[in-house]
Formats: structure tokens, C-alpha cells, sequence
């Protein structure tokens, strides 16, 4: 039988999920699960680097887990765990800590970003990000890396990693991983406020959660930002226009978009009516998240079975590489 392409990514325990990450990431790897044999983990020993309060930390992958059950990742399908859930990791990690060198770490960018924005805090697992990601991701020998552009530099390190622990070994233990980014098919989300994407970081009501609440939803919506109208008829958009345009698209029907862009070409559009519609097509698109967050969220032995069943299944994978690792570095079997 030939094996499926593995597939892996982490996700990170902050904040809840907005329409951005849905479309941007959640709803692939939501297909990606029919025909792949994919690994989902919460990254809780990442968010170390920050030293969150325990009582927070918990509460953040719980509900990160919660929401991503929520839009559709099954643990049926996928092995969903959490990322301390898996102590093999943390060996790999050393493994590959041993040829990652101070000077390329130093070089990263998300590195000398978060160096420069927390400059009382430059910890080693911060300088070391790279090769833990890199172990997450070799720790079950995987092909395919979905991640963002921002991830793209710390994929390359991993290749690079990969290919040195290989070749210093004389193996081939090690699958050379790729990023995968949906391309063409991805629509990017923007935000509310003008410009650009939408984003947790960019600011209160920039970012509709699937878990805001119709009135909150509807605020948001009425405060996005927008201008005083075209001045002539088949005007281009402007970007925060064409903005709430594409939000329309994304969950209203294709004769309500028609509709306000006629309107728009006209020169008669009320941007009230527009973001009003806008307001009620997102309620309606995230309401059946929002039901089964809070379905979920209310039953802990459920969450409590998922996080069990994917540690199981991800040890097994993880355990198997790390065997193999030893071995080949010239270490006791201890199991
Ligand atoms: N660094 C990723 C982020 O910030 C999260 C992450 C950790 C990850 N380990 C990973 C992503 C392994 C893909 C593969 O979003």
C-alpha cells in the first residue's frame, strides 16, 4: 500500500480564531485531513518563551483546542495533540540544538524581531525557536509543512537541519520537508480597519472571531472603516472599500454582492446598508461555530478523550524517530 504524504503543522495557543486564520489556514487543513495523514498540535512549550501564568496557559490551549474542534478539525481524521503532550520532542530538540549554530539563529528574523521588542527578555528558547519547530515537524518524519509566509524562514531551517543531521549520520532517517502555502487558492481575509490583513494584533474590531456574539459582531461591522462615497460612476475602490467587498464576498450571495456593487458603480451606495447586510452575513456564517464552541467547550470529557487519544497516537510516531535517532547517534537502547 502506498502511504499517505504526512502532513504537520502547529498552531499557536493565543488568542481565538478569527475569520483570517479560518480562511487563511483552518478550513485547508480541514480538507487536507481526507486525504493526508495529518498531525495537528497545539504549540504550548513555543509559548514558553513568553512565561505565561500556568493558570493562563491552560486556559488558552483549551480553548484553542475548543475552536479548532470547532471548525472542523476531527480527531477521528487527524492526530490532534498537544505539543508538551509529547516529551520526545524536547530530545529531538537537543539533537538538533547540537549542530544549530549561534550564528544562524542569531540571523532569523522573527528572532531579531522579538529581541529587539522584548529586550529584557532574550532567552535562549527564543534564540532556539527554529530547531524546536524543527523537531516538531521531524519528530514524525514529515513532507508537508502548511504555514503562512511568515513561517517560511523557519521551514528553510528546518530543511537545513534535516539535511545535516542526515548527512553528518550518513542516513536518510530524515524526510526533507516542504512548506506548503495554499497559493492562488487562499483568499486573503483584510481586516476592518482600512487596510491590510485581518489580524489579532492590529487593534480592537479589527478581527471578527467566530466566537464574537451577534452584537459584538454587529459594532464591529458598523465601525469598519470607509469613506464618503465614489464621486464618479465605475470608480476604482479604494483599498478599505474594496475591503468590506471582499468580506461580502466571502459570506453573503453572489446577488447581494451584484446588488452593492451595482450600487457602488452607481454612485448610490449607502455604506449603512452594505455593512448592515455585511453585519448579518456574518452572523449567520459563524453562528454554527459559535453553537458548537460552546457545546464543546462545555464538555470536558470529551476535550479530555481528544487530548489523550492524540498524545497516544503522536507517541507512537514520535517514538519511532526517536528510536531510529539514538540508535543512529551511537546511544544505548533504553526501550
Ligand atoms: N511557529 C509557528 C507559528 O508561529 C507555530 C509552530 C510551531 C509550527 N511549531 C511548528 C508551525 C511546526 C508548523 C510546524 O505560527
Amino acid at each position: 500500500m502506498e502511504k499517505k504524504p504526512i502532513v504537520l503543522s502547529g498552531i499557536r495557543p493565543t488568542g481565538n480564531l478569527h475569520l483570517g486564520n479560518y480562511f487563511g489556514a483552518v478550513k485547508n487543513f480541514v480538507k487536507m485531513q481526507e486525504t493526508n495523514e495529518c498531525y495537528f498540535f497545539i504549540a504550548d512549550y513555543h509559548s514558553l518563551t513568553t512565561h505565561p501564568k500556568p493558570k493562563d496557559l491552560q486556559a488558552n490551549v483549551r480553548q484553542v483546542l475548543v475552536e479548532y474542534l470547532a471548525a472542523g478539525l476531527d480527531p477521528e481524521k487527524s492526530t490532534l495533540y498537544l505539543q508538551s503532550d509529547i516529551p520526545e520532542t524536547t530530545e529531538l530538540y537537543l539533537f538538533l540544538n547540537m549542530n544549530a549554530y549561534m550564528g544562524e539563529l542569531q540571523k532569523v528574523t522573527t528572532f531579531k524581531e522579538k529581541a529587539r521588542k522584548q529586550p529584557e527578555n532574550i532567552n535562549a528558547g527564543l534564540l532556539t525557536y527554529p530547531s524546536l519547530m524543527a523537531a516538531d515537524i521531524l519528530i514524525h518524519r514529515s513532507h508537508m509543512v502548511p504555514v503562512g509566509k511568515d513561517q517560511e524562514q523557519h521551514l528553510e531551517m528546518t530543511r537545513t537541519f534535516a539535511k545535516r543531521f542526515n548527512r553528518m549520520y550518513k542516513t536518510d532517517l530524515f524526510p526533507i520537508p516542504k512548506a506548503f502555502n495554499f497559493g492562488e487558492q487562499l483568499v486573503k481575509i483584510p481586516g476592518l480597519d482600512g487596510s491590510g490583513k485581518m489580524g489579532k494584533s492590529e487593534g480592537e474590531g479589527n478581527a471578527i472571531f467566530l466566537n464574537d456574539d451577534p452584537k459584538t459582531l454587529r459594532k464591529k461591522v458598523m465601525r469598519a472603516v470607509s469613506d464618503s462615497g465614489p464621486t464618479e460612476m465605475n470608480q476604482e475602490k479604494p483599498e478599505a472599500i474594496q475591503n468590506l467587498f471582499t468580506l461580502l464576498d466571502v459570506v453573503s450571495k453572489p446577488d447581494v454582492v451584484e446588488y452593492f456593487n451595482d450600487q457602488y458603480n452607481n454612485c448610490n451606495i449607502r455604506y449603512g446598508d452594505l455593512k448592515k447586510q455585511l453585519a448579518e452575513d456574518m452572523i449567520a456564517f459563524t453562528e454554527p461555530f459559535r453553537e458548537r464552541i460552546i457545546e464543546i467547550s462545555a464538555d470536558q470529557d470529551y476535550i479530555t478523550k481528544v487530548m489523550d487519544m492524540g498524545a497516544e497516537k503522536a507517541r507512537i510516531s514520535a517514538q519511532a524517530t526517536t528510536r531510529l535517532a539514538r540508535e543512529i547517534i551511537g546511544f544505548r537502547k533504553i526501550y
